[in-house]
């Protein structure tokens, strides 16, 4: 078993200067591709869910795809995490299926897109971090609310996040509030908010420092030198996959993700954990489409999914090397859930604020 917790995997790169992307699987082939595309490169393997995820495979189906990744893969470390948990119950359901770590995402009231308060956000981030810990599992917080500086507008899509205009201070973490926010619930990673959001419709133009607020993330770090700072919303949103979309029936908009630049400009600033889901499901899509639309008369499933497959592959081999993770799999050995719950339980492991 290679399994390894999010803490460890961050601290490595952390220790290195890369960063991780974290691909969100939905499906068999999403999963297999993001684990060949991490043999082909070395890498580490950070593989996510989300609850909407999770119900549509169904627990003991993800569970059994988990395991054969570890299986078919016995030499690349593979971190298992939930995406965006919404309250303690979610989180442990997934703690006791086999994950290594878990989002508590108490920016959002449990019905994922409520904004709450700071006091709610570090009471259930920390009764999260309290038995994850005492299992060795990681937990990723998030402070400030994901949404566009462009509009002020939360990010609603797939019934995650809020629906609705906020001000500008709820869309930026403030750095200070990161510090306490960190040594109060004991996180070890922060997702912070910088005007990138989820889905494909993130920015009108090609974002500059007015819209992603790079800046901010660079004055977390400042403030925590030493917390893995979490970029979501951070797909690209490549011109190449809106094309292939559009080419073949497709009526995708216009729009823009964040530059790949952007993620390594980040990776030097603290960022560790890149999430990445609407470029595959994007690579996926237009994939499917192209070979529908170039073979009508085909009822072939495989032959429509496996395209799309190979398009993640290469997706996500790109990720790996441009954000340096591609290499350092072997340099990894995993420790045991045993060893990272004595090691919170020493105290070993705490962030601490500049
Ligand atoms: O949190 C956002 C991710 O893209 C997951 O989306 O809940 O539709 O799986 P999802
Ligand atoms: P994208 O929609 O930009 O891929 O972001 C995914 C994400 O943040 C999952 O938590
Ligand atoms: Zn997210």
């Amino acid at each position: 078993m290679a399994l390894i917790t999010l803490r460890q995997l961050l601290d490595h790169a952390g220790e290195h200067t890369y960063g991780m992307p974290a691909f969100n699987i939905t499906n068999l082939e999403t999963l297999q591709a993001v684990v060949e595309a991490a043999d082909r490169t070395n890498s580490p393997v950070l593989l996510q869910a989300s609850s909407t995820a999770r119900k549509y495979m169904g627990d003991a189906f993800l569970r059994h795809m988990f395991e054969a990744a570890v299986e078919q893969y016995p030499h690349l470390p593979i971190c298992l995490h939930l995406d965006h948990g919404n309250e303690l119950a979610t989180c442990m359901s997934a703690m006791d299926m086999g994950f290594t770590s878990v989002m508590m995402d108490g920016s959002l009231l449990a019905d994922a897109k409520t904004p709450s308060d700071y006091a709610y956000n570090v009471s259930e981030t920390a009764s999260v971090v309290e038995v994850a810990h005492a299992r060795g599992i990681s937990v990723e917080g998030e402070l400030g609310v994901l949404g566009s500086l462009e509009t002020g507008m939360g990010e609603k899509e797939d019934g995650h996040g809020f629906e609705g205009m906020l001000a500008r201070n709820q869309l930026l973490t403030d750095p200070d509030e990161a510090a306490q926010f960190v040594a109060e619930t004991g996180v070890d990673a922060l997702a912070v908010a910088c005007g990138t959001s989820h889905g494909a419709y993130k920015f009108s133009r090609r974002p500059n420092g007015d819209i992603l607020a790079m800046d901010t993330i660079e004055a977390i770090h400042a403030k925590l030198p030493n917390t893995h700072l979490v970029m979501h919303g951070a797909s690209t949103v490549p011109q190449y996959l809106q094309d292939l979309i559009n080419e073949n029936g497709g009526e995708m908009a216009q729009t823009f993700g964040v530059p790949l630049e952007e993620v390594e400009r980040g990776i030097k600033s603290g960022v560790r954990k890149i999430n990445i889901d609407t470029d595959i499901r994007m690579a996926m899509t237009g994939s499917m489409r192209e070979f529908l639309s170039n073979n009508r008369s085909s009822f072939d499933t495989r032959g429509a999914l496996k395209p799309g497959r190979e398009r993640t592959i290469e997706l996500c081999i790109e990720r790996n090397e441009r954000f340096g993770c591609a290499g350092q799999a072997d340099k990894i050995k995993p420790l045991s859930l045993e060893l990272m719950a004595d090691r919170y339980a020493a105290g070993v492991m705490n962030h601490r604020a500049a």
